[in-house]
This record gives C-alpha cells, sequence and structure tokens, in this order.
C-alpha cells in the first residue's frame, strides 16, 4: 500500500480521522486543502473569489497529482476531490481510498458556521443536494468505507483494522 486517502461530504471528519490514523500508523500526515493554499500562496476562499472554483479544481488536480510521488501518507482530501474521475485515475492503484460515511445531518452542524465557500454560496437544502449527488462517487472510489457518524477515534481504529 502506498498512501491512505480520506474522502467524503465536508464536515464528515476527514481532518481529525486523519490525524489520529496517521499517528497510529506513525505515518506522515497530509491535508490536501493545505496543499492547495500552500501551492497558491492564499486562502482557500480567497481562491474561489479571486480565481474561481475552476482554478481551485486545477490546483487541486495538481496537488492531488503530486500525491504519485509519496508514499506513507495519511491524506485528507476535500469534499470534492473524488467527485472528479481524473483525481481517481490520478492517484496510485496501490492507493487505499476511505470513505468516511456520515449523514448529512452531522457533517452540516459541522461545516453550517465555517467560511467554507460552498457553505457560504449555498442553502442548507442545496448543500444536502449536492451531499446525495456526490455520495455514490464517494463510494465508488473507496475501496473500504467506514461508518463516520460516531467517535473519530472508533473510525480511526476501524480503518487501521481492516487495512489490506
Ligand atoms: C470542497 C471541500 C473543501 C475544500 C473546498 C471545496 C468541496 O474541503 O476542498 O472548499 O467541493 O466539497 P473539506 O471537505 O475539507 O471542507
Amino acid at each position: 500500500m502506498q498512501n491512505i486517502i480520506l474522502c467524503g461530504f465536508m464536515g464528515c471528519g476527514k481532518t481529525t480521522v486523519g490525524k489520529i490514523l496517521s499517528r497510529m500508523l506513525s505515518w506522515e500526515y497530509l491535508d490536501l486543502d493545505e496543499m492547495i493554499e500552500d501551492e497558491a500562496g492564499k486562502p482557500i476562499p480567497v481562491i474561489f473569489s479571486e480565481d474561481g472554483e475552476q482554478a481551485f479544481r486545477d490546483l487541486e488536480h495538481e496537488v492531488v497529482s503530486s500525491l504519485a510521488k509519496r508514499i506513507r501518507c495519511v491524506v485528507s482530501a476535500g469534499g470534492g476531490t473524488m467527485v472528479y474521475e481524473r483525481n481517481r485515475k490520478a492517484l496510485s492503484p496501490l492507493d487505499t481510498v476511505v470513505f468516511l460515511d456520515a449523514d448529512f445531518e452531522s457533517c452540516y452542524s459541522r461545516i453550517k458556521n465555517s467560511n467554507r465557500p460552498l457553505v457560504c454560496k449555498h442553502t442548507k437544502e442545496e448543500l444536502e443536494t449536492l451531499f446525495n449527488q456526490r455520495y455514490n462517487s464517494y463510494l465508488e472510489a473507496a475501496q473500504m468505507t467506514v461508518d463516520a457518524r460516531f467517535q473519530p477515534q472508533t473510525a480511526a481504529e476501524e480503518i487501521a483494522g481492516r487495512l489490506p
């Protein structure tokens, strides 16, 4: 196995679970959103407002592609990363993609007061539609789906126990 990539909707716990899992495995932790911000030299809301979502998606793809050079990393993807086929294809077949499956209300309660551009731009109902639209992409991208409604520690332990 090369890297572990955590995917799922905004607020499903990718960052928290990813940090716990990386400590458990003694692997490096990478946050894709932070890598994009480093690459752009500005925060994600500014990338969206100054350059637009497409520019963000192109940067996201560049950063995902750079993971091919990495090994033994636990990576938190962004909520949209695995929705795009070019990103799924850019991963190594040796990577394990894990879907953190949490219900919409749990995700929404964690993101509703954030400055994420998609949350600022959309109503709760629109975000729920996006959640439903994306659900199958997460399932299809993942080799492992984990129930993420409970404690992040429990999800991290389950992932560690089920790794190939
Ligand atoms: C996005 C999710 C965000 C970030 C960007 C777009 C999305 O990541 O990549 O705001 O399309 O769902 P998180 O899931 O880490 O919030």
